[in-house]
This record gives C-alpha cells, structure tokens and sequence, in this order.
C-alpha cells in the first residue's frame, strides 16, 4: 500500500518534521507560493500550515485527496473549518503549545512601551545620550485590564499579579468561578475596563464581534496615557483608531504583534517612535515551535492513521 503524501507549507520544527518522515511520504515546501500550492494540492493526504495559508473553498476544491490540515499553533482564522467540515477535511491545530510564549512577548511589549526601550535603544545607536528626556511608567500598583481570559489572557493574570499589578478582565464568555480563580476583577462590560485600565492587553480570537472592537469610541473611554498591546490577532484594533490616539497623545505606547495586513512593509503607524511592532512573532521561540511541531505532527499522523483528533 503506498504511503500517504504531505505537504508541509509554513515553517515548522524540525522534530515535527522528523515525525512525520518516519511514517509518511513528506514534501517540504515551506514559503511555497500560492500558484503552486493550489497546482500541487490534489496530491496529497495531509497539508500543514501556520497562519499565512489561506485554507479556504479555493484551495479545498482543489484538493480531492486530503484528508487532514494541522494548523501548526493556535488561531484557525485563516482556515475555513466549515466549508473543510463539509468536505470531510478534519482541521487540528494545538491551541496550548504557544500560550507562554505569547504571553511573554505580550509582557515584553508592555514592558517596553513603558520604559521607552525601543527609543531609547534607537537614540543611543544613533549617537545621543539623551538620557533625561526618558521618564517611563512602572507597571507596580497600576490596573491591567485583559481582554479575553482564556489561556494566554490567564497566564497574563497570573504573572502580572506578580508585579504588583490590579488585574481586571472582561469575558462575557466564562463562569464567574474563572475570574476568581485567577484572583481577577470581573468587569462586567468593556466600557468598566476601558474606564479603569492603566494598561490593556488583549487576549480574544478575531471573530466578527472581535473585530474593530478596539476603536475611536473605544479609544475615548480610555484613561489618559494608556498603553496598549495586541498579541492576538490583527483588526481587533481598528488601526485607524491606534492612529489618532498616538497622535493626540491619548495612548501612551501600543505593542502590537499583529496586524490588519501581514506581511506587512509599511503603515503610517511607522511614524510614531512609541508605536512598537513586531512581525507576528508571539509564537516564535525555540520552546513553542518544538512543542508546536511535535504537537501537530502527532495530530497528523492520528488523523492519517485513524487515531483520535483533537480537532479545532
Ligand atoms: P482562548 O480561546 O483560550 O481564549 C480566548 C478568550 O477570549 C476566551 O476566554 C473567550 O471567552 C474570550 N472572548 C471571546 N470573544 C470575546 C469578546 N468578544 N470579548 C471578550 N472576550 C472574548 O485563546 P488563547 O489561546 O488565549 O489565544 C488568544 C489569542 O491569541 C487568539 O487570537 C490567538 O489566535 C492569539 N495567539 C497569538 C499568538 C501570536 O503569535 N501572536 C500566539 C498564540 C495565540
Ligand atoms: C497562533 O495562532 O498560534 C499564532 O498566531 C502563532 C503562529 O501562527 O505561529
């Protein structure tokens, strides 16, 4: 009986890929372009992504053999898991293996918008030692409010109470008993949040009611000198909005990960010294992209194999 055939097209770990090999017929393509993906895609039992794939009715009609797509880390949003339900296509990902690392890059963007790192680290390469114009913020006894206190949303609450911070979190979805779990105010809409918080941190899927939720209105209810971070997922904050409240000088500094457009080269959000991004590398360190590999290429070879899938 012949092997079954996978593509792997976004980077992965080479453990995972390891895994794989062992018991499959395995093409490597990471960075393939969408042409060939969409050309090559009949051929193959199983498909593995990260989040630049768009695995949508396009690609699935296309793709008459498969069986499987593992999204190697956490959001499903560029994965049509209707239209792959539809077609008996199972969709695993591996919602757990990337939360720390997430939440880390989060708390280094708060960090960093607080104390100026990034200006400051600019400033000194470019010769100036201008040491007296820095005068950042400390996070002790300020209010954090979390948008989202999931996994990642969570593991921020824990952590930052360590720091000395209030925590406040808004969740319409969850018990009560979660919040004081993690020691956590409930505010019980966003506006109780937005009216309190010295720092927001934003934890939510992108769905439709996620989308712009962080917008000019919303921007308005903040307290004055706000910074805000964004490791989740890109227009959650309507980047108009994030404009207009650098510009006017009501946000402090805004750490954000992800973005409306990715990849993405420029934006006028460029212009502002305390506007800090990062290309979407929440995910991107040795211990996540292992247990991320191994995770995924272990729900792939169940679903080959007609084991168990934890399924997205
Ligand atoms: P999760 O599903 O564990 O938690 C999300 C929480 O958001 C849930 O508790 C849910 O009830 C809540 N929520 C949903 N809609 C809401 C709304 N309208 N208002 C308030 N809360 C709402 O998810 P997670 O694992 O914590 O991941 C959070 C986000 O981080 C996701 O968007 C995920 O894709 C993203 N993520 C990004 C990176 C990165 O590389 N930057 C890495 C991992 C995860
Ligand atoms: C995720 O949802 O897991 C993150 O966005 C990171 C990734 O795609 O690798």
């Amino acid at each position: 009986m012949s092997k079954f055939k996978v593509i792997i097209a976004e980077k992965m770990d080479i453990r995972g890929i390891e895994l794989l090999q062992n018991q499959f017929d395995v093409d490597v393509c990471i960075g393939i372009s969408r042409e060939e993906l969409l050309k090559r895609i009949h051929d193959y039992d199983a498909l593995l992504v990260r989040s630049a794939t768009q695995v949508n009715d396009e690609l699935l009609e296309k793709a008459t053999k498969l069986r499987i797509v593992g999204r190697a880390g956490n959001g499903t949003d560029n994965i049509d898991i209707h239209a792959a339900t539809k077609k008996g296509v199972i969709v695993a990902n591996t919602p757990e293996s990337n939360s720390i690392s997430a939440c880390e890059l989060g708390i280094a963007l708060m960090m960093a918008c607080a104390r100026d790192v990034s200006v400051a680290d600019k400033d000194m390469k470019a010769g100036k030692w201008s040491r007296n114009s820095f005068e950042g913020v400390e996070l002790y006894n300020k209010t954090l409010g979390i948008i989202g206190l999931g996994r990642i949303g969570s593991l921020m609450a824990t952590r930052m109470k360590a720091f000395g911070m209030k925590i406040v979190a808004y969740d319409p979805y969850i018990s009560d008993e979660r919040f004081s779990r993690f020691g956590v105010k409930k505010a019980e809409n966003l506006d109780d949040l937005l009216k309190v918080s010295d720092f927001i941190t934003i934890h939510t899927p992108r769905t439709e009611e996620t989308i712009d939720m962080i917008s000019f209105d919303e921007i308005d209810k903040m307290k004055d000198n706000v910074i805000l971070v964004n490791v989740a997922r890109g227009k959650i904050v309507n980047e108009d909005a994030l404009y207009q409240g650098l510009k006017g000088g009501k946000i402090r500094g805004a750490g954000i990960d992800v973005h409306a457009v990715e990849p993405r080269y420029e934006s006028p959000l460029y212009e502002f010294d305390n506007f800090i991004p990062t290309p979407h590398i929440g995910a991107n360190t040795s211990e996540a992209q292992e247990n991320v590999g191994i995770a995924i290429a272990q729900q792939v070879s169940n679903g080959l194999n007609g084991e168990i899938v934890e399924t997205a």
